[in-house]
C-alpha cells in the first residue's frame, strides 16, 4: 500500500497493511490483539513531519476522526475541542470565522490537530501550549482513553511527553484549547508580522489581520507542500551555552542568537546558509532558496534515503564550521 499520499515530502514508501479509522470505537477495534496481530503500528496524521526512508513492514492506520465542538466558559472564553483528524489550518480558520482568538499566529501550519501537541507546534510568537487545556489520548497498552492536561504534556520548544517517555505509547484523539471571544490578545512582537501589517496598511489589527499577515509571510518564504514536497523546518534551532555563543561571536560577528538564561538559541537557517547550503541542490534534493532550514524534494522524484543523506551532509558541515550539532526535527522512519 503506497504511503506517498500520506507524507508531505511526497516520497514513495509502502506499508504492508493499511486501514482508515473514522471513530475511537473503530480504532480500539482495530487495535485489539486479535485484529492487529502484534504488527508494528504506524499512525498517520497529516504526514507533515515524517520522512520515510524505507518500507513499513506493519499496519499503517490513518486517523480520520472529525468534528469540532465548543463550550462557552464565561464572557470572554470558549473551550474549543477538535478531533485529531481535522486539518490544523482549517481548524484555525474555523476559529477565526467565529472570532475566537488565540491561534491566529499559527495559521497555515501543515498537519492535523491531532499531531499539534506532539511537537508543541509554534510560529511567530505563539506555541499551542499557550492555549492548550488538555487532550484525550488512547493508551496503546490498555486501550483505555486517558486525559492529559497541560502539565502532564510537558511541553517545551518543539517537544512534549509524546516525543519523550510517552513515545509510541499513545494516540491523540482530540485536543481542547481555551480561546478568547472578545478581548483578544494581539501578538505582533515578531518583527516580520509588524512589517507585513505595515505593508498591508493596518494599524489596529484584528486577529483575522494577524492571520492574514502570517499567511502572507509563510507563503512568501516557505514552499507549499502541495507543490514542492517538504516538511517545513527539517532541523530544530539549536540551543547552546552562552559561553560557546560568545566564543563563536568573536569568530563570526554576524551570528544571531536569542538568549534564554545561560543558553542561547541560534537560528539553524542562518548556520546552514553560512555553510553555503541555501538553494543548493544535489540531484533530487535541495535546501530551499528562501529558507535554508527547509529541505525540499526539488524534482518530485527524491527518495527518503536521498533526503536523509542530504540532511546528514548539512549536519556534518555545520558541525565542522561552528561546532554545533543540528538535531533533526522531522521524524525519520
Ligand atoms: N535565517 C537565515 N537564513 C535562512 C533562514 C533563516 O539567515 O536561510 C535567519 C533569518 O534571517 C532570521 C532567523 O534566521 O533572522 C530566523 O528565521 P525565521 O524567522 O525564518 O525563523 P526560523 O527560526 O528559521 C522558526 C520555526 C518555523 C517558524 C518560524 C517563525 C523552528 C525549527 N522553525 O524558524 O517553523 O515558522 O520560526 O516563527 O523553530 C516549522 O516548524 O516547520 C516551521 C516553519
Amino acid at each position: 500500500f503506497s504511503l506517498k499520499p500520506f507524507n508531505t515530502f511526497g516520497v514513495e514508501a509502502n506499508a504492508k497493511y493499511f486501514v482508515e479509522v473514522n471513530s475511537v470505537e473503530e480504532l480500539i477495534e482495530t487495535l485489539k490483539p486479535s485484529n492487529s496481530q502484534a504488527l508494528p503500528l504506524l499512525f498517520l496524521g497529516g504526514g507533515s513531519n515524517i520522512l520515510f526512508t524505507k518500507d513499513f513492514e506493519g499496519l499503517a492506520i490513518k486517523l480520520n476522526l472529525k468534528g469540532i465542538s465548543e463550550e462557552f466558559l464565561n464572557d470572554n472564553e470558549v473551550l474549543v475541542t477538535s478531533k485529531a483528524g481535522e486539518n490544523w489550518h482549517e481548524f484555525v480558520m474555523y476559529c477565526l470565522s467565529k472570532n475566537y482568538g488565540g491561534l491566529e499566529n499559527l495559521s497555515l501550519i501543515p498537519g492535523n490537530v491531532g499531531t499539534s501537541p506532539m511537537q508543541n507546534i509554534g510560529a511567530y510568537g505563539t506555541e499551542i501550549k499557550d492555549h492548550f487545556v488538555s487532550c484525550k489520548v488512547l493508551n496503546l497498552q490498555t486501550l483505555e482513553v486517558e486525559t492529559f492536561d497541560l502539565e502532564k504534556c510537558r511541553f517545551g520548544y518543539r517537544d512534549s511527553i509524546f516525543k519523550q517517555e510517552g513515545k509510541n505509547q499513545y494516540v491523540i484523539l482530540e485536543v481542547s484549547f481555551t480561546l478568547t471571544t472578545q478581548n483578544h490578545t494581539i501578538k505582533t512582537e515578531y518583527g516580520a508580522i509588524q512589517s507585513e501589517l505595515e505593508n498591508l496598511n493596518i494599524t489596529n489589527p484584528t486577529i483575522q489581520d494577524v492571520s492574514k499577515a502570517v499567511i502572507n509571510i509563510r507563503q512568501s518564504k516557505l514552499p507549499d507542500p502541495k507543490k514542492i514536497g517538504n516538511a517545513g523546518s527539517f532541523f530544530k534551532n539549536p540551543t547552546i551555552p552562552l559561553a560557546q555563543f560568545e566564543d563563536l561571536k568573536l569568530k563570526f560577528e554576524n551570528i544571531q542568537g536569542y538568549p534564554n538564561g545561560n543558553f542561547v538559541k541560534v537560528p539553524a537557517g542562518w548556520l546552514i546558509e553560512q555553510c553555503g547550503w541555501k538553494g543548493k541542490q544535489i540531484e533530487n534534493v535541495a535546501s530551499h532558496q528562501l529558507q535554508s532550514l527547509v529541505i525540499i524534494n526539488a524534482t518530485g522524484n527524491a527518495t527518503g534515503k536521498e533526503i536523509f543523506d542530504f540532511s546528514t551532509l548539512i549536519i556534518d558541515s555545520v558541525k565542522e564550521k561552528f561546532g554545533i550539532e543540528l538535531e533533526r526535527e522531522v521524524n525519520i522512519l
